[in-house]
């Protein structure tokens, strides 16, 4: 039985069965009504006629008994008036009722027989009637004697008419009401159910065969009676959506052909015509610092410089950026402008000056002390001052006013701004220019919402990103929980299956985009390996069969204390490599100024000097730590002489060494990557650890330099062949595209 029909039925047979109880009721009541109205009227008539009949029975005065009999019985619906003698003859009768009491009633015999008035409802000629009997007592004697008995006769098939048409009435009524029911029962049924679970259902199999046109909320779902199924069905499609952009975000890119630097140039060129790309943030590819006499130019540490320095070589533009080094101010031209890199000038850097105030408090201050460690969560208090939040809000609006300068001739220039040091650069620049288009990309990982929820200006620092148009993250996951921070703290729409947010008209995407290095800028290919290894390690005093490489800013989120003391664990548990392996890590200081770093970087040296302590020879140190700046250069050859390399952050947005050493390495080499870096998600072969678990990063160390030399190649083939596909280049035109196509 479908739905409907069972549904009509219920409800026919339910209104049937109430409607008809109280109709019964109804009429039963109006039947009473009528009975105790004629038995009323019988006795009150009874009443009346009884002494003028008494006198006339007493004194036989037969005649006038028989006009007032004939008078009064045939007064509207009195049909019949009968006066019986004692032993129940008629003494007297109308016409009308003559022939029926021919024989004496026996209604009548009753009341002679017990001398008490009766009533009954009687059927004659099939017609009904109303027969009221009393006794009629002489009272002339001193004792009431019996002389006889009065009958009424009523018509009263009027009850039964009146029942009738009652019942008719109802039943009328029934088919009305119910037919009225069931159509606005269906009625409420297809809007609030039928239509909406339909919309639901083609939603969900949109969903489920990943053609998705419409959102939740174009769905419009409404109602109470659906809520919970709502809430249930949109944490569904919240979680399937989150699971379905992880499982494209790790499937292998499978793009027509290789992204490179002109291949970028050439698409720039088509997607944005003469439009130059606008890039800002807080650290500046190039510095120029003072060496003695001279002025040296330097790439700084870190992610951001080294992938995004190929862009904008291949595409030109202007890159905004504060000017930390000492020789900086030198360099520029009057619009604090330089043409880098120097030795093949490609694009602009403007650089910004931060007095040593707003270094503190911005950058130190609320930016590393504040956001990093919230951000990352690696047991480092992160630490929010009002002061610095303050400079924090005063420098972001110097670098959106330098910015806004620079674009001021541009129509709806294309500007990407970078990581959180400028979080709210997004609204200051939308602003003042809204046909911007703006995306912010975040190098650094997003808390959950519960965490970020701790920064006391996390509101503000929201409402500044969702200024940009995009909001990119390393992996899925980080946009997750930043849609899940933004519906935690904001009045916004949430569009789960786009991953978008709207806010106050605006929309604000969020995607993830993997960032990556240039390969060709690490490849690098050494026919003659083995020497090379030799005169390197001779240089730093070993002679060592198996090399072990790191390389990281000093930073206590790279877990480089972790990496050491699985080093010393390593050579604990498997002694035969004591003399035999040597690790060589490049650390270049980082963010000094600050406690942790200072705190970081001595924990560090003690480790290293402990260990080496422990089992270094006359010519055998298993730590060389590097301290310093090291440019790509002087560290290409070491990832391509190494075994092996370690890569243990605890926490780590992306971590681009992961990928310059597969860029760099040779076949026969292994990548040791931890399983909390955004780089994990797409590096499956490399071995993934846990690097608070000193003991499986020792266990780590010995499967790489034990593992077979075709399953090494293996592994790194598939890596390389990853990197090689997703490069900086993809990562670029997938940003660009997606920004430029909003
Ligand atoms: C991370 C950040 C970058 C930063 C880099 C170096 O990768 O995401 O924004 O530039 O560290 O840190 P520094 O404080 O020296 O700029």
């Amino acid at each position: 039985m479908k739905l409907t029909f069972r549904l009509i039925f219920s409800l026919f047979i339910g209104i049937t069965l109430v409607v008809t109880v109280f109709s019964y009721i109804q009429i039963k009541d109006e039947e009473n009504r009528l009975k105790a109205d004629i038995e009323r009227r019988s006795i009150i008539l009874a009443e009346s006629l009884k002494e003028s009949i008494i006198a006339m029975v007493e004194t036989s005065q037969t005649d006038r008994l028989n006009r007032l009999v004939e008078k009064f019985g045939n007064r509207e619906r009195l049909k019949g008036v009968a006066v019986f003698d004692a032993s129940g003859t008629v003494i007297s009768s109308n016409s009308f009722i003559k022939s029926y009491i021919s024989k004496t009633p026996v209604e009548v015999a009753n009341v002679l027989a017990e001398k008490f008035p009766k009533s009954k409802f009687i059927k004659i000629d099939k017609e009904k009637f109303y027969i009221y009997v009393i006794p009629i007592f002489s009272d002339t004697l001193e004792e009431e004697h019996l002389i006889g008995a009065l009958a009424l006769f009523q018509d009263a098939s009027y009850i039964d008419v009146r029942m009738k048409e009652l019942w008719k009435q109802n039943i009328m009524s029934l088919l009305v009401l119910t037919i009225s029911i069931v159509a606005i029962s269906l009625i409420v049924i297809k809007w609030n159910i039928t239509v909406t679970v339909a919309r639901m259902s083609e939603w969900i199999k949109e969903l489920r065969t990943g053609k998705i046109k419409s959102s939740l909320n174009e769905v419009a779902i409404k109602g109470d009676v659906l809520a919970p199924l709502v809430n249930e069905v949109t944490t569904l499609v919240k979680s399937l959506s989150m699971a379905k952009a992880r499982t494209d975000e790790e499937s292998p890119v499978v793009t027509d052909s290789l992204w490179t630097a002109k291949r970028l140039r050439e698409f720039i060129k088509e997607e944005l015509g003469d439009k130059k790309l606008f890039l800002i943030s807080n650290r500046e590819p190039y510095m120029h610092i003072k060496e003695g006499e001279n002025i040296k130019c330097v790439v700084p540490a870190g992610g951001l410089v080294t992938a995004l320095d190929p862009v904008m070589k291949a595409c030109d533009g202007v890159w905004i950026a504060y000017g930390a080094g000492d020789a900086d101010k030198i360099v520029v031209d009057e619009e604090d402008k330089i043409r880098v890199p120097p030795e093949k000038p490609s694009y602009t850097l403007k650089r910004i000056w931060l007095t040593k105030d707003e270094e503190k408090k911005y950058y130190y201050g609320f930016s590393n002390e504040g956001l990093w460690p919230l951000c990352h969560i690696t047991y480092v208090r992160p630490i929010f001052r009002k002061d610095d939040w303050i400079e924090y809000q005063r420098v972001n609006n110097r670098f959106a006013d330098a910015l806004i300068d620079e674009i001021k001739y541009e129509e709806s220039p294309l500007i990407l701004v970078q990581d959180y040091h400028l979080a709210i650069v997004p609204l200051l620049a939308k602003q003042k220019r809204p046909d911007a288009k703006i995306a912010l990309f975040w190098h650094i990982p997003w808390p959950n919402p519960e965490v970020f929820g701790i920064c006391p200006w996390a509101r503000e620092i929201l409402i500044g990103m969702l200024g940009a148009d995009l909001i990119g993250f390393h992996i899925q996951f980080y946009c997750n929980n930043f849609l899940d921070t933004v519906d935690r703290f904001l009045e916004s729409k949430i569009d789960w299956e786009h991953f978008s947010i709207e806010r106050r008209g605006h929309v604000t995407n969020v995607k993830s985009f993997p960032i990556s290095v240039s390969v060709e800028d690490f490849s690098i290919n050494l026919n003659n390996r083995e020497e090379i290894k030799k005169k390197l390690l001779g240089e730093l005093g070993i002679k060592v069969e198996y090399i072990g490489v790191g390389v990281d800013r000093i930073d206590y989120t790279k877990g480089i204390l972790e990496k050491f003391l699985g080093i010393e664990r390593f050579l604990e548990k498997y002694p035969q490599f004591i003399g035999k392996f040597s690790f060589i890590q490049f650390g270049s200081p980082s963010r000094t100024r600050i406690k942790q770093y200072r705190e970081i970087m001595d924990a560090i040296e003690e480790a290293a000097d402990r260990i080496n302590w422990t089992f270094q020879t006359s010519n055998y140190k298993p730590i060389i730590f590097l301290k310093g700046h090291h440019s790509h250069s002087k560290i290409i050859p070491f990832y391509n002489i190494a075994d092996l390399c370690m890569v243990t952050s605890l926490h780590d947005g992306m971590n681009l060494v992961a990928k310059e050493f597969i860029a760099s390495s040779n076949d026969n080499a292994v990548l040791i990557l931890s399983q909390f870096t955004g780089a994990s998600r797409e590096l499956k072969d490399a071995i993934l650890v846990n690097p608070y678990d000193i003991e499986s990063l020792a266990d780590a160390i010995y499967e790489a330099l034990t593992m077979d030399r075709q399953e090494k190649e293996e592994r790194m083939r598939k890596m390389r062949n990853l990197i090689r596909e997703r490069n900086i280049y993809l990562w670029t035109r997938d940003l660009i595209t997606s920004l430029s196509r909003i």
